[in-house]
């Protein structure tokens, strides 16, 4: 007993020491567990409501999200009738071209294509520089580091966030800050990288939104069964992914897909 709270003490010191606040993380990583979307349940309720089903200019080239996750941030814009959308992190322009059709107004907070980390990226990748080759002109971007980044210049109402910048503790720590912030009462938050592509949890970054909100508004959070997003969901919707977490895991959902090439 003695040497385990010898253990626990110096655990917690690591902790302060690297800026991470000490929450017991079996809590929270069980109530997660109840709070888990079934993405089928999910999109079959949708498959009815206007327009939002199809994708188009994927690369899936690393780096970007997963079909799911583009799949979830445009379903919850149809079916809530949002209107502005906003991301931090915008690489080739994937998540934010996905939201054309389905919103009013588009903002990006990213780091400019020229930036060291980028231009690294696409060299080990061997290929071009892509960065942004997908964001077209109607968006509103802003380059630059998001931690530094004053959110006061941002004067519209945003009804979706989407966090998918710098994966840090410390990046997504300060992201959800600062747009915790920013958002309004019925905005929706999504983070992506909350899952690692194997579906287990990605402990830095959930710590990091725990950290930044609290426990009491992370019982607003929730993540999915196939992709890597947790949302934070205002209390007016949470009736409806209440019920999205209770399913038949008997049920083997499937999806049916269409392919069209384009260069
Ligand atoms: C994972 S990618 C974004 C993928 C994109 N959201 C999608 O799904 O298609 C992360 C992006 O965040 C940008 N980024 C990393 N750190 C950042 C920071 N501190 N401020 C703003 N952008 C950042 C990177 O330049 C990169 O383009």
């Amino acid at each position: 007993m003695a040497l385990f709270k010898k253990i626990v003490g110096k655990l917690k010191k690591v902790c302060k020491y690297r800026g991470m606040k000490h929450i017991s993380r079996g809590k929270w990583e069980k109530n997660l567990k109840k709070k888990t979307i079934c993405l089928g349940k999910f999109f079959q309720a949708m498959q009815n409501v206007g327009g939002g089903i199809s994708l188009r200019d994927m690369t899936f080239i690393p780096g970007g999200s997963l079909v799911l996750d583009y799949l979830l941030l445009k379903e919850i814009m149809v079916k809530y009738g949002l209107q502005n959308y906003l991301e931090i992190g915008t690489f080739i322009g994937e998540s934010i071209s996905c939201m054309e059709e389905v919103s009013k107004k588009r903002i990006s907070i990213t780091l400019p294509p020229d930036a060291p980390e980028l231009l690294n990226y696409f060299d080990t990748m061997e290929t071009g520089n892509y960065a942004n080759k997908l964001v077209s002109d109607d968006v509103i971007q802003y380059f630059a580091d998001s931690k530094k980044f004053d959110f006061s210049k941002i004067k519209e109402r945003i009804d979706l966030y989407f966090i998918d910048g710098d994966h840090s503790y410390e990046g997504v720590y300060t992201d959800t800050k600062k747009v915790f912030n920013h958002k309004s009462k019925d905005s929706f938050v999504v983070w992506h990288d909350f899952k690692f592509s194997d579906m287990s949890i990605r402990r830095e970054v959930v710590q990091a939104v725990v950290d930044a909100i609290g426990l009491e508004q992370f019982k607003r959070v929730y993540c999915c069964d196939n992709n890597m997003c947790g949302i934070y969901v205002p209390d007016k919707y949470r009736k409806d992914f209440n019920k999205l977490c209770h399913y038949n895991p008997d049920i083997l959902y499937t999806y049916n897909l269409k392919l069209e090439i384009h260069e």
